[in-house]
């Protein structure tokens, strides 16, 4: 295992009392495997991460990362390991080029095999003629990929990236992901995060799912989409107070679950979506109802975050802060 954790916590403390980020995570994860960590704003991921690359201490836990106890041997586990931050890590008014060089060095890399495997990154990533570049003048795409290559570039066993495809254009995504494919082929473990679903799809070899600071769902991408029972229907109706009538006609059908109705829009979920479509539409039109459209979708990602969590990973927002009452004495 590359990364193996038990109960792994933080809370942090705060002037308006503890915050638990992280609440108990078992983590398990193998050599040369891409894993992807979901969840929405807030869930814990970059705190979990943090923990995991020695840049916080864990509030209760164990974890063994790239080989090394995180609590014994913290020194071993940071050099086995590459961590790109969400927020990056380059200096402004740095020279691009001598950020890469430098922190190389820190791991031990001679200063030539630096420069040479730095500038054999920035072809790879896509960034021709910016190693002499001030960090400042890079682009937000171009800035993200250089804080992947200050994670690479002493060729880690084990990468973190946090959000690593946050801010790319399409092009330089893709280019990403086969990145990081070629470094799992060349037999490196990758744990990242995103709030990509296609992403976690198209790239990961299995999943975790994180929300309120607890592991709530993990597999291969097939295997939680299995998870979800059945395809989602989504009747639009002419008229929303048909609703309740529509929703009773489906409660009939064999398997159907999850009804809920948003204005004039019925959901449910069923197996094998489109073969019941067909009576259905025929009992909802015996009874006079108008239907505006019908939508028929083969579970997602986002599904199964949906039903492990009763919310979805579309949402933007974080998560309403709780909120503590101030006592006035
Ligand atoms: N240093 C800190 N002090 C207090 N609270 C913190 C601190 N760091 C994180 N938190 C809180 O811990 C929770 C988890 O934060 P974390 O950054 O791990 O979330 P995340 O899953 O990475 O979210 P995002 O998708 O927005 O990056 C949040 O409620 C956050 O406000
Ligand atoms: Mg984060």
């Amino acid at each position: 295992m590359m990364i193996e954790a038990r109960g792994l916590a933080r809370t942090f403390k705060t002037k308006r009392g503890p915050v638990e980020a992280v609440q108990g995570v078992d983590l398990d994860v193998a050599d040369g495997e891409i894993v992807g960590f979901l969840g929405p704003n807030g869930a814990g991921k970059t705190t979990t991460m943090r923990m995991l690359a020695t840049l916080i201490k864990p509030t209760a836990g164990t974890a063994t990362v790239a080989g090394y106890d995180l609590a014994k041997d913290p020194v071993g586990v940071r050099r086995g390991i590459g961590y790109v931050p969400q927020s990056g890590s380059t200096l402004p008014e740095a020279i691009a080029g001598d950020e890469v060089v430098d922190h190389a060095r820190l791991y031990g890399v001679p200063k030539a095999k630096a420069a040479a495997d730095g500038q054999r990154l920035f072809e790879e990533l896509d960034l021709p003629g910016l190693w002499r570049r001030q960090c400042k003048t890079l682009s937000g795409g171009q800035r993200r990929r250089l804080d992947i290559v200050m994670g690479l570039i002493h060729d880690p066993r084990l990468v973190f990236l946090d959000e690593p495809t946050t801010g790319l254009d399409p092009q330089a995504r893709a280019n990403l992901w086969q990145h990081i494919r070629g470094l799992r082929d060349r037999g490196a473990t990758i744990f990242l995060t995103t709030h990509y679903l296609d992403e976690a799809d198209a790239l990961c070899d299995r999943i975790l799912v994180i929300d309120h600071g607890k592991i709530v769902a993990s597999g291969t991408p097939d295997t939680l989409k299995q998870q979800v029972s059945g395809d989602a229907v989504r009747l639009s109706l002419a008229d929303a107070a048909h609703a309740p009538a529509v929703t009773k006609i489906a409660e009939e059908l064999e398997g159907a679950t999850g009804f809920e109705t948003d204005g004039d829009v019925v959901g449910f979920r069923i197996p094998r979506g489109g073969s019941v479509l067909p009576v259905l539409l025929r009992q909802i039109d015996a009874q006079g109802i108008e239907l505006n459209g019908v939508e028929v979708h083969r579970p997602t990602l986002d599904d199964v975050f949906l039903t492990m969590t009763g919310r979805s990973l579309r949402d933007e927002e974080a998560p309403a802060p709780q909120q503590e009452k101030e006592v006035v004495a």
